[in-house]
């Protein structure tokens, strides 16, 4: 067994576009287990902890800018190579070169903004998920103690 868990996000795009089932349901239908869910409104402080690792970069600010502009839904997927399995679902991070069949590629397009709105996250190393599942899902854990 090695299973492993991801943090997924589906951004405001896709909270605004009614997307959130459909991300879901790729999810659920690739044999990934949802483990935990909430939705939230994120704020600077925690975008800032979350992309930590883009700090000073030109996108920045408008990606923060981007993130709090509306409703974010955060869940942890659970399985066998998830974190890897979801980033091959999400496609790559531009939507106009993401392979068709990916959730990137079937729902999401360069809208001409300062950054890319691509529709879902997801974390890209056990370290990053760890840390990305701390920061939105702090000891709330099904079997997690506190
Ligand atoms: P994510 O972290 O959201 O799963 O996406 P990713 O790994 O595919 O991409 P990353 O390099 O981590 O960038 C984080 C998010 O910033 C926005 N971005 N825009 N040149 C641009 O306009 C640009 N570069 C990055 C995207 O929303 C990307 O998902
Ligand atoms: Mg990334």
């Amino acid at each position: 067994m090695n299973s492993e868990r991801t943090l997924v996000l589906v951004k405001p795009d896709g909270v605004r576009r009614g997307l959130v089932g459909e991300v879901i349901a790729r999810i659920e239908s690739k044999g990934y287990a949802v483990v935990a869910l909430r939705m939230l409104q994120a704020d600077r402080a925690l975008l800032e902890r979350h992309y930590e690792e883009h700090l000073g970069k030109p996108f920045f600010e408008p990606l923060v800018e981007f993130m709090m502009s509306g409703p974010i839904v955060a869940l942890v997927a659970e399985g066998n190579r998830v974190i890897e399995g979801f980033r091959s679902l999400a496609g790559v991070t531009d939507p106009t070169v993401a392979a068709p069949g990916t959730i990137r590629g079937d729902l999401a397009r360069d809208q001409g903004t300062k950054v890319l709105q691509n529709l879902v996250h997801g974390s890209d190393s056990v370290e990053s998920a760890n840390r990305e599942i701390e920061i939105f899902f702090s000891g709330q854990l099904i079997g997690e103690s506190k």
